[in-house]
């Protein structure tokens, strides 16, 4: 759990770091969090129903607006400035910087005016690890671009946004989960999504529970092909049922016919609507206070996200397995698009820290791999804070 003065830290540093490099204060610091989903797994791009959480580790973001239309950013983390100007914005793949020119490019594109800004960007999100550490940053430099330029925000729009930046300027097809909840997200909430209407409803946490991150140290190559293909399945079984997407597909309608459906493409919509149900299960025991029942349906979940849409790997199932055999651990289940990353536990909050620290020392047995594990509190979404002075 981050204390508040290691908070502080983190606000102070790019605050005096930018007068350092700037030679003067910076007018304000945003904070952009990661997420975690809780459960509903590659539902979004069905139209389904999503039910994550904001991080308390974040991106950082202090900002000077400039009065000519050049945006300079200077990442602490890649310890390396990019330059641009947004008459001129070019794609250099792969660029860490490409998170922020899709975001001036995608706003720009929909008929906003921006203007530039300078800026020191750090942040505590892992990279690569499935904590949305991009759509952190992307709604970092949406927050600046807006608060800059004076365009209202709109959480809804600026998310989708966001999205349409990471799709079409950065090249990865991902669904609009990642971006809500960053731009959404309530503190000390999950947050319900409904992918198809984007209407949200924030659902408090069990009392006395906490949610762990479980970072298996492992990154998968060739995560984007294996979600494309994915994608391309679920649209092939909504086809199937003259459905516009698995959304629509009752486990009625799917029972009725499963047997005309091909055995693979059957279990990948098995999954997306099962997964869909499970979500709306876990809001109405979350709302009963009902921690052991969400716990089993995030179990229910591992194992239809295992074998029928076939997106875990055998140390995300190790690290699932060890969770959920502690004592205090209500259940658990990888997180985010799979492979490898994060799976997510739900613990009783007194027994927190001994579960990390024995799934950490059975994971480090089992894998040889040093894992990474993270108690963490529900943050709310991107914003502005004031300096810290
Ligand atoms: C990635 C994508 C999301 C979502 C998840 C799977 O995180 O960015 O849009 O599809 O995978 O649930």
């Amino acid at each position: 759990m981050k204390s508040d003065i290691e908070a502080e830290v983190v606000i102070r540093e790019p605050d005096n770091l930018f007068q350092d490099r700037f030679d003067a204060p910076p007018h304000f610091i945003i904070r952009a969090p990661g997420r975690v989903n809780l459960i509903g797994e590659h539902t979004d791009y069905n139209d389904g129903f999503v039910l994550p959480l904001a991080l308390d580790r974040a991106v950082w973001l202090a900002v000077r607006p400039r009065d000519d239309g050049e945006v300079r950013l200077h990442s602490l983390d890649f310890g390396e400035t990019a330059v641009f100007h947004l008459n001129h914005l070019y794609q250099e793949e792969g660029h860490w910087s490409e998170y922020v020119k899709g975001v001036a490019w995608a706003w720009q594109n929909a008929g906003y005016t921006l203007s530039g800004w300078e800026g020191v960007m750090q942040g505590d999100v892992p990279v690569g690890a499935g904590l949305s550490s991009s759509a952190a940053v992307e709604l970092a430099a949406a927050r600046a671009f807006t608060a800059v330029a004076r365009i209202p925000w709109n959480p809804t729009r600026m998310a989708l946004l966001a999205q349409k930046a990471e799709n079409e300027w950065v090249g990865v097809n991902c669904g609009v989960m990642d971006q809500m909840i960053v731009a959404a997200a309530q503190a000390d909430h999950a947050l319900l999504i409904d992918c198809r209407s984007l209407e949200t409803e924030a659902v408090p946490l069990p009392g006395g529970t906490a949610v762990v991150i479980l970072d298996t140290a492992t990154r998968r190559g060739l995560v984007a092909s294996a979600y494309n293909e994915r994608r391309r399945q679920c649209e092939q079984a909504a086809a199937f049922f003259g459905a516009a997407a698995l959304r629509d597909v009752t486990m009625e309608m799917f029972t009725a016919v499963a047997p005309q459906l091909d055995p693979l493409i059957r279990r990948r919509a098995r999954h997306v609507i099962s997964e869909n149900q499970r979500v709306l299960e876990a809001v109405a025991a979350m709302r009963r206070g009902d921690a052991a029942k969400l716990g089993s349906l995030m179990n229910e979940s591992h194992l239809s996200l295992r074998d029928d849409f076939a997106v875990s790997s055998p140390e995300l199932d190790v690290m699932v397995a060890i969770a959920q055999a502690q004592p205090g651990c209500y259940g658990a289940r990888m997180t985010g698009a799979g492979f490898g990353g994060c799976a997510v536990a739900l613990v009783r909050g007194d027994t927190a820290v001994t579960f990390a620290q024995t799934t950490t020392r059975q994971y480090q047995q089992k894998t040889n791999l040093k894992p990474n594990i993270y108690i963490c509190q529900a943050a709310a979404g991107v914003e502005i804070i004031s300096l810290p002075r």
